[in-house]
């Protein structure tokens, strides 16, 4: 059976080596296992029977099989944290968060009022994605409108799981990125980007398989009614998802500090507004103490930790061991255009470099099966999707990728020698990238 003519609509299985995780986020491998899907009752492509191919192979045995030898199944990677209007400035460096958003972040996005800009970017980014093994991410647009609208449809003809926002900046912007007035001049800037927000969600939020994330820039750029607006919002539906940064940057701590002198802290000038609660998720969250953790926790909120940005722009260093303590959830991002790479790969192993700063403990190092799972299961669980992507339980949709553990000389040599899962996990980590990634495969359809 030829692969790239795999459909949604039909029951078929797949032969290959596969992982997925258990709830307690543990990995389970089978070295030759059957991974079987079929249409649910909305048509979607789901997970219909999973484990080992000797167990399952006579049950399934009218089912037509595909066998990738020597390849790897694995749930689709979830990145948590991405900015699609930044592919373009991918690798602009900056003494630091404050002087990079300036110098190149809101020229680029000013670009993105045009749409056929957007829609160029969109596609382009959506193939990035494709082509990393990236099959759902929670993204920012900018804060046009059409910015949203380009993503979304050009997500929606993929078949994509995949959420966005309008980005909500009224102050301190630059005119091309800042929110504008109604043109009809009724409405002033922070009004009419609650309703450019509101008419959104109307026409994306639950469509298909799209989801509409309410999005603030960060503090700084958003005025108090602006954010109480936001947080309106958000109470009148919890299966909008929310998105903002937080504590990232020093300067960026000090700057919230005056702005908003009334909050305990950065992260509680978010809470303040009622944008805190499951399915609002936080880039970054680096520069917290532990009354932070603990409303992160309380309030159900997770963190989109981006360990390849933090490095680039000198943020600093998420505090794993201080996170687990606190047992609120987070997951891994890219980041993308403060992060260096599309890869979740190389966000694995910045992540497990991070791991070991400041480690004091032995013990701490993130194991790989940990790192796989914090940009697949353990993501989707930060954004309120676990059973529904990032894994390949029963039920879970038919997002994944076929890896190919040969893709390089030294992946083919060090591979061959690992002696358990977590050597094999590890090798894919610090040597992969999308040369990996052979195949992705969206709703049971080959897309890479
Ligand atoms: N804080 C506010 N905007 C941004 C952004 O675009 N990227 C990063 N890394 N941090 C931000
Ligand atoms: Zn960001």
């Amino acid at each position: 059976m030829q692969a790239t003519s795999m459909q949604a609509s039909i029951t078929q299985a797949f032969r290959a080596a596969l992982l997925r995780f258990d709830e307690q986020g543990q990995a389970m491998y089978d070295s030759d296992g059957l991974l079987v899907i079929g249409p649910n009752a909305q048509g979607q492509a789901v997970v219909q029977a999973v484990g080992a191919y000797q167990a399952l192979a006579a049950q399934y045995a009218h089912v037509p099989v595909t066998h990738w030898p020597g390849r790897l199944l694995a749930p689709g990677f979830v990145d948590l944290h991405i900015h699609y209007p930044q592919t373009d400035i991918i690798g602009s460096p900056a003494e630091g968060l404050l002087p990079w958003l300036e110098r190149y972040t809101f020229p680029q996005e000013s670009r993105f009022a045009d749409p056929a800009h957007a829609m160029n970017v969109a596609q382009f980014f959506l193939d990035e994605l494709s082509r990393n093994g990236v099959t759902t991410a929670l993204t920012f647009a900018t804060s046009h409108p059409a910015s949203v609208d380009a993503l979304f449809s050009a997500a929606q003809q993929r078949g994509l799981r995949l959420i966005t926002g309008k980005v909500l900046q009224d102050r301190h912007s630059p005119p091309g990125v800042c929110d504008q007035p109604s043109a009809d001049g009724r409405l002033d800037a922070t009004e009419n980007s609650l309703l450019q927000t509101e008419q959104l969600i109307a026409k994306w939020h639950g469509v298909d398989r799209l989801g509409y994330a309410i999005t603030p820039r960060f503090a700084p750029t958003s005025s108090p009614a602006q954010l109480r607006g936001a947080g309106e919002l958000a109470a009148r539906d919890d299966s909008l998802w929310i998105q903002s940064h937080v504590a990232e940057n020093l300067d960026e701590v000090r700057w919230v500090r005056e702005l908003y002198p009334q909050s305990r802290s950065y992260l509680s000038v978010y809470d303040d507004f009622g944008l805190l609660r499951a399915r609002a998720v936080y880039a970054h969250c680096i520069h917290y103490d532990d009354a932070d953790r603990a409303l992160m926790h309380r309030s159900g909120a997770a963190a989109a930790l981006s360990p390849t940005s933090n490095l680039f722009l000198g943020s600093g260093f998420f505090d794993y061991a201080a996170a687990k303590a606190a047992g609120f959830h987070y997951g891994l991002a890219s980041d993308v255009g403060g992060g260096t790479s599309f890869s979740p790969f190389r966000t694995m192993l910045a992540a497990y470099t991070v791991g070991r700063e400041g480690q004091t403990k032995p013990g701490l190092s993130l194991t790989p099966q940990e790192l796989w799972w914090q940009h697949t299961a353990g993501a989707a669980r930060a954004l309120g999707l676990d059973g529904v992507v990032g894994n390949l339980q029963v039920g879970c949709e038919a997002d994944f990728v076929v890896l190919n553990p040969q893709a390089t000389p030294l992946l083919a040599r060090r591979t061959a020698q690992a002696e358990n899962l977590a050597e094999f996990l590890f090798a894919l980590q610090v040597l992969g990238d999308d040369r990996v990634v052979e195949r992705t495969v969206i709703n049971g359809v080959v897309k890479h």
